[in-house]
């Protein structure tokens, strides 16, 4: 039984075949490999990405989904998140799919060894699929060659598990990884770290732009996020003709992450994220449910 709770859990060569496969099925869509499979999602945090782009993934693969709303189930009678694991394990699914704000949750149920867990996003420590497709996105753009290339991680870095997991894959990909962030929205790091965009823009290829993620700040950071927008927005007067790489993993607070027209921008990769997104959680469920 292979799990998937950070990228580091998958070999050079797993990844790889992830990247490949994931190219393969975006140019043409294979057949129902999982069709005898169940899988049950579990998110116990919002999502509009993750949790459909799994389910798309699963079904285009011709597997089985079952999706538990922990705010209907019986974890409001007071079961604790081992029972309902356990409980949902009983019934025999290929694999679980699961969304925590805990960093640890994703590897606790795995150590109970009853079926394949996969992180759809732990805390604030990883979203390994995110980080993935990140990678397939940014590898498609510059057709392999990513080793050497600049990315600036820019924004609320600090709260960031999409951060955390890219800066692991981008820099085992040989990627050069800064950081562009206010200092409250800045991590403990090694990594070249610059308060301004404007500081590094010129040597970078890549810029990921992060959401401000207010929900995981017990005390509002800024009092006004127009304010932080107008140094860390990614808009036209700050991008120029550069050519650079926009990504964001959604979901993009407009015009304070990034302004309408780079979201228009040719430039901007959003939306291929999500597309791509889903070729990369079919090729993920492919190594875990069937080869591994
Ligand atoms: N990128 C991402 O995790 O988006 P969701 O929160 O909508 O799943």
């Amino acid at each position: 039984m292979q799990h998937l709770l950070d990228t580091t859990d998958l070999s050079d060569k797993q990844i790889a075949q992830i990247l490949e496969d994931a190219k393969r099925f975006k140019q043409q869509r294979p057949g129902h490999l999982l069709c005898n499979k169940l899988l049950i999602t579990l998110f116990f945090e919002n999502s509009t990405r993750t949790r459909s782009s799994f389910e798309v993934a699963a079904k285009r693969l011709g597997a089985t989904v079952v999706h538990l709303d922990p705010s209907r189930s019986s974890t409001n009678k007071g079961e604790t998140l081992e029972d309902t694991f356990a409980n949902l394990c009983a019934m025999e699914p290929d694999g679980v799919i699961i969304r925590h704000s805990e960093n640890h949750t994703p590897r606790l149920l795995a150590d109970k060894k009853m079926t394949s867990v996969i992180n759809a996003g732990a805390g604030n420590y990883a979203h390994p699929t995110q980080a993935l497709l990140d990678l397939f996105t940014v590898m498609e753009h510059f057709e392999g060659n990513v080793s050497g290339k600049t990315i600036a991680i820019v924004g609320d870095i600090v709260s960031s598990r999409v951060a955390n997991s890219a800066i692991r894959l981008f820099t085992r990909m040989g990627m050069k990884v800064v950081l562009v962030a206010p200092q409250s929205f800045m991590p403990q790091s090694d990594l070249p770290q610059y308060e301004q965009l404007e500081e590094v823009i010129d040597k970078v290829d890549v810029i990921m732009s992060l959401r401000a993620q207010l929900e995981r700040h017990a005390t509002p950071l800024f009092d006004d996020y127009t304010i932080y927008a107008k140094h860390y927005c990614i808009n036209k007067d700050r991008l120029g003709d550069r050519n650079i790489v926009v990504l964001h993993p959604g979901p993009v607070m407009r015009n304070i992450d990034i302004s309408d027209e780079i979201l228009e921008d040719p430039r901007c990769k959003v939306l291929e994220q999500v597309k791509n997104g889903v070729y990369v959680r079919m090729a993920v469920l492919k190594l875990l449910l069937l080869d591994a």
